[in-house]
């Protein structure tokens, strides 16, 4: 039974119990997509699929599924790897701006209410309005401080800003920060292409995120990959229905993703997941029970693989008949029963067909893995992380001049008791914006600083909106996508 590559962008679920065989199923499809030049992004929670760089050897249980499915040809290889790390320590360094990340993630991120959410989207646009840079955590910690210095001044155009959530917002961040967010927050960001290549032998390059640490904050775990599937839905140009895929996404523990979604973003989530499939993106749920995943989502995933599920309790009970009931029925097949039965590495399985039809379920023995099963060591690791074509990209951070530097160069000129002028003071057709009185911050040719500040800013702002132009900056990904904003 073949996933046709055609139909590999119609999304997918792998779906089972704890130790049935979900990683190495996602293995040996990323390998197989690997194979046929399509690039592979994957969060790795355990550590046990950077295995896939390495060739496999053989055991008895592989020799054995070897000849049960008749593979002569089966040969062992391993498949081109990069390896990402938010933390920077197990992969290359991932990171984002805050502008990129957005006020609608961010306030997710930090567990705002709707009040604080406000603020939060405020104090972003007072940021737009005057042309500062949020790049960093510092960034958003220097205009928060500004913001709530000047809640006064700003409440005639922007309206109320209250200390209180000004207040509940630094706290999050300080937690973020505390949680190595800081490294995640800032330049060089992530070039999306650099997670869609293919090596020499035209193979696509498997993208590992380093995931054991990100996990231990599932709420940040979950908002990074929502971050990078909507950026990358936000970055790829339309391709309709192609061959096969440009890349293709898997979400391991993707129950996480869906924990308590706020509703506003779990619909941006569906439109996301709808949508990307013409970009030429397959996403990939894995997950132990399919009703982990909201019905909106789950009647996307055409592509099926169900390895077995307890039915222990009720609740069991109940996942193993709604599984059962999503698939197209075989009269020559007790789906509710072999659910229950299903052997380790062995799954019921339906694709869709070339005319994008869910094909008849059937029982069937997941292929063995060309690569090693299991971890790498951390010298095979460091190794391979040193070869990358990525090498030395990303390594080290970048801190240019944005809203933190701006804000305090600014306190340092101010001189002593003077009030600033604040755009809500301002009025009139042609209001002068209060970073004119900033030296460097005025662009129009005033001498190499204000050049080169207005050059970054323009640049940053191209590839922050891509090919949009605008006035506004910055909406962060999923600002963009849904009312609100234009595009
Ligand atoms: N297709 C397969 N070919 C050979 N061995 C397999 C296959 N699938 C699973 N196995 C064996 O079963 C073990 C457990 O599989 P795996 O780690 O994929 O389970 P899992 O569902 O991801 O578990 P968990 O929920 O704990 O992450 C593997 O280490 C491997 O030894
Ligand atoms: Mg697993």
């Amino acid at each position: 039974m073949n996933l046709l590559p055609g139909m590999a962008n119609r999304h997918g679920l792998v779906a089972g119990a704890t130790g049935t065989g979900k990683t190495v199923t996602l293995q040996v499809m990323a390998e197989a997509f690997s194979r046929i030049g399509v690039p592979v992004f994957a969060a790795d929670v355990k550590g046990d699929l950077s295995g896939i760089s390495q060739a496999g050897t053989s055991n008895p249980k592989i020799a054995d599924r070897v000849k049960k499915l008749k593979l002569g040809d089966f040969a062992f290889a391993g498949c081109p790897v990069t390896f990402w790390d938010v933390f920077g320590q197990e992969g290359h360094p991932v990171r984002a701006t805050i502008s990129e990340m957005g006020p609608l993630l961010l306030g997710r991120l930090l567990n705002l209410n709707d009040t604080q959410e406000g603020v939060l989207n405020l104090v972003f646009k007072i940021a737009d309005d005057n042309h500062l840079l949020l790049l960093d955590l510092k960034d958003l910690q220097a205009m928060l401080q500004y913001v709530g210095d000047h809640a006064k001044d700003f409440q005639t155009q922007y309206g109320n800003i209250s200390a209180a959530s000004i207040g509940a917002i630094q706290r999050g961040l300080l937690a973020i920060e505390q949680q190595g967010g800081d490294k995640f927050f800032g330049e060089p960001a992530l070039n999306l292409d650099d997670l869609i290549q293919t090596d020499a032998q035209g193979r696509g390059v498997v993208n590992i995120l380093a995931a054991d640490k990100l996990y231990q904050s599932p709420k940040v775990y979950a908002t990074f990959l929502l971050w990078l599937l909507t950026s990358l839905f936000e970055h790829l140009p339309e391709v309709g229905d192609p061959e096969k895929p440009k890349l293709v996404f898997f979400f391991d523990e993707a129950h996480l993703l869906f924990a308590d979604l706020p509703k506003i973003i779990e619909d941006k989530v569906v439109q996301v997941v709808r949508l990307i499939r013409s970009k030429g993106v397959g996403v990939y749920f894995v997950t132990q029970n399919p009703l982990d995943i909201p019905e909106t989502v789950l009647g996307q995933l055409g592509n099926r693989v169900q390895h077995a599920l307890r039915a222990f309790t009720p609740a069991d009970q109940k996942a193993v008949k709604a599984a059962a009931d999503t698939f197209r029925t075989n009269p020559k097949l007790d789906v509710v029963k072999a659910i229950t039965e299903l052997e380790v590495g062995e799954a019921l399985v339906s694709f869709l067909d070339e005319k994008g039809t869910p094909g008849v379920v059937e029982r069937a023995l997941v292929l063995p893995p060309h690569s090693q099963i299991g971890p790498i060591t951390p010298d095979q690791r460091k190794q391979l992380i040193a070869n990358s074509v990525v090498a030395g990209v990303y390594e080290n951070a970048v801190d240019r001049e944005s809203a933190y530097e701006v804000l305090k160069s600014r306190a340092g000129v101010a001189s002593p008791g003077a009030t600033p002028p604040a755009p809500g003071q301002v009025s009139g057709p042609a209001p002068t914006p209060w970073w004119e009185n900033i030296p460097g911050m005025s662009g129009g040719g005033r001498g190499r600083r204000g050049d080169n500040m207005v050059d970054a800013m323009a640049k940053s702002a191209a590839r922050a909106i891509g090919s949009s132009v605008g006035r506004q900056i910055v909406r962060g990904v999923l600002g963009s996508l849904l009312g609100g904003s234009k595009r």
